[in-house]
Formats: structure tokens, C-alpha cells, sequence
């Protein structure tokens, strides 16, 4: 929560930014997830960027003499210009949220960009919201919930989260003091696998029933949804039988359900013949022929050209490079704004060629 009354801080400075942050402080949420809460690296006061709640911010390390960029969801509210919070889970084989989890100490300096996303909620965009989470994807919500709590936003919040076991309910202080301080925060926590733990409200997954008695009018409102993939495609597929209009509901997948492939340079090539449309990667003065259903990125990954990436599913921007010719589709194109069309920046990671390209990289 802000400590810090809005008018109380400094005028916005940036959006799009990218610089340093220092890690000011370190929370351990659940056995393994912790917030980091990330300080103006530069010894200023405020944040150099401000951000919309819901937005996230890019972080890239070098790790094993690889450069790695992740997306982290702001899980503080943009009221607070003094520090963001980034709240990381560590995938038993993730190569970069081990690094964040297991390594970084309070004073360490990190690369970030943004912020950016578009899964955003101010309160302007509708009169009630419906924020529907699992796992990790919380992050978002409770930094929309924080800043809506803190606006005195008069529209109805219903906070549903959906978790295995009360030990890892992460950020669980900060919702119940926000219900504390927000009668229109209504909480609706189901736990799948409760027993042995004394949890007594609702168990197993999200199911209409849950639904339709927590949300009243439920498809008049609009939803936002966010978690693991398997968890979001049942809701996804729960609330289209419920009948919610596909455009009252906003997504955000929290990247890749694959591995990420080893660092350019290193990945075998691929044992297929291709015969696509051919790209040609200018700056490195290499071209090659794309297999079917290959993207950009992988393409560029089996040539070593090295373009940065982050989520993989087109929302986080690090991969944008410029066409030169050529024209492609992409199956998500979120990041792009129209300046970005107008100049002919593609999304390396869902750029599939209908011809042959060139692309600078
Ligand atoms: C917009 C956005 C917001 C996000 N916000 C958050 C957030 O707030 N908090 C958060 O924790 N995450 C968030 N993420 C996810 C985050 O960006 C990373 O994807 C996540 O931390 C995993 O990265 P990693 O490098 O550790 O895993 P990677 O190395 O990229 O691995 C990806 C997955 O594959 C598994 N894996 C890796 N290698 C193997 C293998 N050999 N065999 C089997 N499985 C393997 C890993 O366990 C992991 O689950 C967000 C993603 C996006 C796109
Ligand atoms: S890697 Fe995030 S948009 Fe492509």
C-alpha cells in the first residue's frame, strides 16, 4: 500500500523507460515466492517511470554468459513513486526466476524496462471489475485491487484466487488488509488441496456454482483473468458456458508453457528440412529458409543472431525488430502501438513470413 498521498509526489517523469533499480528489500511470501521491493537505483527519491496498475516490467540478467530478459508483474500500486514491488515464484528448472529467488540480495543493482502491458484496470473502464486469479498471476490483481482500494473507487471488486494450499496464498497479508480497509472488496479464495491444513472456505477449483453465488450478475461485468495456462483455459471455458461476452473479459498467460531454448548460438539445428519463405537477417548478413509454423525468433535462435526475448507470447515487446520487407502475421500483436506499425516493427516471437523477409537483426 502507499505511504505516500498522491499529491504528495513528484509530477510523472517517464513511461517507456529503461535504467537500473536497486533492491531496497526482500520478502519471503511462501516457500517460494518472494516480493523484491526495487528502489531508483540512482539514489533520487522517486521512480523514474510511473506505470497504470496491471503493468509489468522487463528484467534481463546475464546469466551463464547469457543475456536473459523476463517479464515480472507490478504487484504495488502506481501511487507509490518511492518503490515498485515485483513478486517472483521459482520454477523448480526456471533459469532466471532461480537466479531472482535464490540469489539477488538487498543492495544488488538490476536491469528493467517498461513499464508495459496492457491487462491495465484504473477504475475508469468499467463501474465493477471481476479479478479472477491463480498461482502467480495474483500479482497484477492486487496491484489493481491496492490502487482501486486506495482511490476510494466506489464500484464493486471481486477478488477470487484460486491456490493449492493456504501456505501458498502469496500476498495473503496485503488482501486481507485491503478487505479490512475496503468494504466494496469482496475475496473468494478456493484452495485444491486443502486437506490436512484447517482451511474452511471453498475447495477444489473454480466451478460456476463458486461463480454464480460470489458474483451476482456476473455476465454483465467485466472480468479480468490471469494464472497458469490449464487454469485459465477451464475459466476461460466456464465463464463462455456462463455465458460472459468474450469482449468483457481481458487475459493475460504469463508466458511460454515450453521451456525457454538455450541461449543463441547453442541450439542444435533443426533436424527437418526447411522449405518456407526465406528471411534474411540483415545485420548479421545471414538468411535461411523458415520451417511451417516457425516463428521469427526460433528461426533467428537456430541462426545464433541472438534477438532478445522475454514472455514469447507477444506481450512483453522485448523482441520487436524491424521488417524491412516483406509481410507477416501475428497471432497476437499486443505490444506494437501504431507507432510501431507505421514503422514496420514486427514481434519477432509471433512473426510468422508469408513470403520472404528481411528483418533488421
Ligand atoms: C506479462 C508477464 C508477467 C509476468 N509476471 C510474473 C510475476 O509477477 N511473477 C512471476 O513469478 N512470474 C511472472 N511472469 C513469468 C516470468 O516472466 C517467467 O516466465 C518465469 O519467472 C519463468 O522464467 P524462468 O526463466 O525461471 O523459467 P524458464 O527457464 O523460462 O522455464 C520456463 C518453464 O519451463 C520449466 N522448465 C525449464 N527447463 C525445463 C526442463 N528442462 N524440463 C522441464 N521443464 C523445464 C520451468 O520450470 C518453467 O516453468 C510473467 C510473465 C509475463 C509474460
Ligand atoms: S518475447 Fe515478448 S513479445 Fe515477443
Amino acid at each position: 500500500m502507499s505511504d505516500l498521498p498522491p499529491e504528495k509526489t513528484a509530477p510523472p517523469l517517464t513511461a517507456n523507460w529503461r535504467g537500473q533499480l536497486r533492491v531496497g528489500s526482500i520478502i519471503k511470501e511462501t516457500p517460494n515466492v518472494k516480493t523484491f521491493r526495487l528502489l531508483p537505483a540512482s539514489g533520487e527519491r522517486f521512480l523514474p517511470f510511473t506505470f497504470v496498475p496491471g503493468q509489468f516490467l522487463n528484467l534481463a540478467f546475464w546469466i551463464g554468459g547469457a543475456r536473459m530478459n523476463r517479464s515480472y508483474s507490478i504487484s504495488s500500486s502506481p501511487n507509490q513513486r518511492e518503490h515498485v514491488d515485483l513478486t517472483v515464484r521459482r520454477e523448480p528448472r526456471g533459469a532466471v526466476s532461480r537466479h531472482i529467488v535464490d540469489l539477488l540480495k538487498v543492495g544488488d543493482i538490476i536491469e528493467a524496462g517498461g513499464p508495459v502491458g496492457k491487462f491495465t484496470f484504473d477504475g475508469t473502464e468499467a463501474d465493477s471489475i471481476v479479478l479472477i486469479s491463480g498461482g502467480v498471476g495474483i500479482t497484477p490483481m492486487v496491484s489493481i485491487s491496492c490502487y482501486l482500494t486506495e482511490q476510494k473507487w466506489p464500484g464493486d471488486i471481486f477478488f477470487i484466487y484460486v491456490c493449492r494450499t493456504p501456505a501458498d496464498y502469496i500476498l495473503a497479508d496485503a488482501i486481507a488488509a485491503l478487505a479490512r480497509e475496503n468494504p466494496k472488496l469482496h475475496v473468494i479464495i478456493t484452495m485444491t488441496r486443502p486437506e490436512g491444513t484447517d482451511w474452511q472456505g471453498p475447495r477444489g477449483h473454480l466451478t460456476a456454482e463458486l461463480l454464480a453465488q460470489s458474483v451476482p450478475e456476473l455476465t454483465s461485468r467485466r472480468i479480468h483473468l490471469c494464472g497458469p495456462i490449464p487454469m485459465m483455459d477451464a475459466t476461460k471455458a466456464l465463464l463462455a458456458e456462463m455465458g460472459v461476452p468474450p469482449d468483457q473479459l481481458k487475459t493475460e498467460a504469463f508466458g511460454t508453457p515450453k521451456p525457454t531454448p538455450a541461449p543463441a548460438g547453442t541450439t542444435a539445428k533443426p533436424s527437418a528440412e526447411a522449405a518456407g519463405p526465406l528471411v534474411t537477417f540483415s545485420k548479421n548478413n545471414k538468411s535461411a529458409k523458415i520451417q511451417a509454423g516457425q516463428t521469427v525468433l526460433e528461426l533467428s535462435e537456430d541462426l545464433g543472431i541472438g534477438i532478445e526475448f522475454s514472455c514469447r507470447v507477444g506481450t512483453c515487446g522485448v523482441c520487436k525488430v524491424k521488417m524491412t520487407s516483406g509481410e507477416v502475421t501475428m497471432a497476437v500483436d499486443d505490444s506494437l502501438d501504431a507507432d510501431d506499425k507505421t514503422n514496420g516493427i514486427i514481434l519477432a516471437c509471433q512473426a510468422i513470413p508469408k513470403g520472404d523477409i528481411a528483418v533488421e537483426a
